[in-house]
């Protein structure tokens, strides 16, 4: 039975899309079978990190729709064992009812499904999937944790939520930025279950559709997936991320 994941931030581009792709490649490293499903409708990010754009005929509505999983998967262009449900091409409404149907009718396929939410906060869709790990995506500043806040205090009390501080610049810990982490994850009020570099590699990814397996961020993405499926991880020193 896979883990369902759920990617949100409140503000946009905290780097909610690119953790989860870097997630589905640490979790298809491992050997783990992975299914991204992208629910930011209109801009379909997910396609473009993953090189599947110029193939990409039918999508999420068509899947919800005739309740046809299968019509809208595509493998990604480089990983044998990541496939990619692509967001509705219009800025359309989901029905999340229907899309939970769905996400339930493929839990025995794969190892890990992602849901790839959009910016804004939508606590009736979170909801639907209160049985999901939720992973906060902050960026480092103060507006993303404010924004972290208003997810983490609204959201269903029986839902399993982490936070994952990403553009983590460990030049900024000399400059005093984060003196102190603990503080940030205070105000974001969720546990924290990693930190992801800022890391030109994931500003290139979507071009390059790939991580290099021994880089920073493939690391960070790493321990982040072995947290995720109950390896005991350590948290690892602010100035090695
Ligand atoms: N850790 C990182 N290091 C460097 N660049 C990053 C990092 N995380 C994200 N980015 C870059 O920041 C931009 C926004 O990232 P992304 O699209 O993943 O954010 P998002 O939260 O999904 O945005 P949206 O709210 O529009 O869905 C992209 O250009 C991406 O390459
Ligand atoms: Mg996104």
């Amino acid at each position: 039975m896979g883990i369902t994941v759920c990617t949100v931030s409140g503000k946009g581009g905290t780097g909610k899309s690119t953790v989860c792709s870097g997630l589905a490649i640490a979790a298809a490293n491992k050997g783990g079978r992975v299914l991204l499903i992208d629910l930011d409708s209109g801009l379909r990010c997910l396609d473009t990190i993953f090189g599947i754009d110029d193939g990409v005929v039918f999508d999420l509505s068509d899947s919800i729709r005739e309740f046809n999983s299968g019509k809208a998967l595509y493998k990604a262009a480089n990983y044998d064992n990541i496939f990619i449900i692509p967001a509705p091409a219009s800025a359309e409404a989901i029905d999340f009812e229907k899309l939970r149907l769905i996400v339930d009718s493929l839990k025995e396929s794969y190892d890990y499904i992602f849901l790839d939410f959009p910016a804004g906060v939508d606590f009736d869709a979170y909801n639907k999937f209160k049985d999901s790990l939720f992973l906060i995506v902050s960026a480092s500043d103060d507006v993303s944790t404010k924004a972290a806040g208003v997810i983490s205090s609204g959201i269903s009390s029986d839902t399993d939520v982490r936070l994952i501080i990403n553009r983590f610049d460990r030049d900024m810990i000399s400059a005093g930025f984060y003196k102190n982490i603990d503080d940030v994850i205070d105000r974001a009020g969720a546990r924290l279950i990693g930190i992801v570099p800022a890391d030109g590699e994931l500003l290139l990814l979507s071009r390059n559709h790939k991580i290099k397996p021994k880089g920073r961020a493939a690391k960070a993405f790493d321990r982040i997936i072995r947290r995720i499926s109950k390896e005991n991880v350590p948290l690892v020193a602010l100035k090695k991320i």
